[in-house]
């Protein structure tokens, strides 16, 4: 990937994300040989701040969050020689004219009249605009071309709000300028499934009605909510994780070959799954769907407290910590194919894994007793903890009888220390500086996605009559859940 001479302002220069994420992904950038040789990041943040303070901040954060441990004295004063502080109020335009001015020095400085700007709002949802706006005022440099501006999730509260937040963007940036991140794109394992399925002739005569049972989308988690809780008392699982990480996996396993790795054929087949997904019916809500909160509960000998015991959090919550879905791509391939997806935090155990299950032999010649019957094929995608993508096959034992085994064909990357790994951010950030939109959602995913949810967000909201708490920490959520697939003669399949 070739990269422009780049210049980053990144608002919410000292926030969370820019330190514990942002940051370190740079860094590792920069350390891999993968930044420009010119570039230059202006972190804002509404107090003044020296330059010099700045970087030892982030130098601190780097230290613990990058993936490479701690950072080594002489590259890091070589990367941070690149670093500025610059004090701005993000709702006043008039504070932006530094920005300008430091475009222009570096412009100059570099001899390059057109560098990448990268305008990263790492700030929260309702800046968006607000920042997009006063750019604009401020008369920074928005070349189509080469000005990009970087928006993290939730774009939107719904639909609504979504089509609002589009616009208004649409208004000041164009389309091909905005980045809208859903970090679980930029994950190592799902960008393979793209190889996987498109790179592999094996795959697309499988990959469909005929030979699919069914697909379980399941991201497990255990942490609680932590600090976030005003932000979830608004949001609720189903906003905060299925509207996007679960649909766009979702996408990515349906979607038909698009004819070519371009960012706009990638996005519009995932478009196109989204669009042929069934409408969910309010009076089917309940048998297609399960919802869950949690209670208190023990995790690894330590008591763990209730959602409505968490800070911040209604104490009679009916905010959903766990959902479960079941849904349908309506078009030729996968046809009466039950897409299952499941999430929740407090659960046993941290686990994003895709499993594609396959149906029953049509005729089994080995004699079945004992459970030597052959067991379904399945196929796991395994992004995190672990990394793999294996196939559940059927073998012969060794010995003198016919008798069978599960045996795994593993595409194991145990071999490949977590540190030579990228970060989703550094895929992600890689691709904003190099102008790559692939991994990016554009304004009509998003907005199809908050479609499809709709009836379930307001079904839920508008009774709420929830048994909430439902599960006790390190459980696997509520028994609707199970009861959600088991309905259809199937069961959550858990890797040990
Ligand atoms: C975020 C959600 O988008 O993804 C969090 O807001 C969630 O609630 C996180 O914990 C999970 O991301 P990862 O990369 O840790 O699986």
């Amino acid at each position: 990937k070739k990269a422009n001479s780049t210049i980053f302002i990144i608002f919410g220069g000292t926030g969370d994300l820019t330190k514990r994420k942002i940051m370190p992904a740079l860094y590792n950038l920069f350390l891999d040989g993968w930044l420009p040789e010119k570039f230059a990041i202006i972190g804002t943040s509404s107090t003044k701040m020296t330059d010099e303070k700045y970087k030892g901040e982030l130098l601190a954060s780097v230290d613990e969050f990058s993936r490479k441990g701690k950072s080594k004295k002489e590259e890091w004063s070589k990367f941070a020689s690149n670093i500025f502080h610059q004090a701005a109020d993000i709702t006043d335009a008039s504070t932006f004219k530094p920005f300008g001015d430091y475009i222009e020095k570096f412009k100059k400085d570099w001899e390059e009249q057109k560098p990448s700007i990268v305008y990263y709002c790492a700030v929260a949802p309702h800046f968006f605009c607000t920042i997009a706006h006063n750019i604009s005022i401020a008369k920074l440099d928005n070349n189509p071309e080469t000005a990009r501006i970087v928006i993290e999730k939730p774009f939107g509260t719904d639909l609504e709000s979504a089509k609002a937040l589009n616009a208004k963007l649409l208004t000041l940036f164009q389309e091909n300028q905005i980045y809208r991140i859903d970090h679980y794109l930029g994950k190592e394992v799902v960008q393979n499934i793209m190889a996987f399925r498109f790179a592999n002739s094996i795959m697309e005569p499988l990959w469909n009605r005929n030979h699919i049972e069914n697909v379980q989308i399941s991201v497990t988690e255990q942490i609680g909510i932590g600090t976030r809780g005003k932000y979830f008392e608004q949001a609720g699982i189903l906003r905060d994780m299925i509207q996007n990480h679960l649909l766009q996996l979702l996408c990515i396993i349906a979607m038909e070959p698009p004819i070519s790795f371009d960012a706009d054929e990638v996005r519009n087949r995932k478009v196109d799954i989204l669009k042929s997904m069934r409408k969910i019916i309010p009076s089917e809500i309940d048998s297609m769907s399960a919802r869950g909160q949690y209670g208190p509960g023990w995790i690894e000998g330590i008591k763990v407290i209730g959602y409505r015991e968490e800070e911040n959090v209604d104490p009679h919550s009916n905010t959903e910590t766990f959902a479960a879905l079941k849904l349908y791509v309506d078009n030729w391939r996968w046809q009466g194919v039950p897409f299952y997806l499941r999430t929740g935090k407090r659960l046993f155990k941290s686990a994003s894994q895709i499993t594609i299950q396959f149906k029953e032999i049509p005729h089994n010649i080995f004699h079945s007793d004992e459970g030597n019957s052959p067991k379904k094929n399945r196929l796991i995608i395994s992004i995190q903890p672990d990394m793999a993508i294996q196939f559940q096959l059927q073998s012969k034992s060794p010995g003198l009888e016919m008798n069978l085994n599960s045996m795994n064909m593993i595409f194991d990357y145990s071999g490949i220390p977590k540190s030579e790994s990228p970060e989703a951010y550094e895929t992600l950030l890689l691709d904003i500086i190099s102008g790559d939109q692939t991994l990016f959602m554009r304004a009509d995913q998003v907005e199809e996605a908050w479609q499809l949810i709709m009836p379930v967000l307001n079904f839920w909201e508008n009774s709420k009559t929830a048994d909430f708490p439902n599960y006790p920490a390190d459980s696997w959520g509520p028994e609707n859940a199970e009861a959600l697939i088991a309905q259809d003669g199937y069961h959550w399949f858990n890797l040990p």
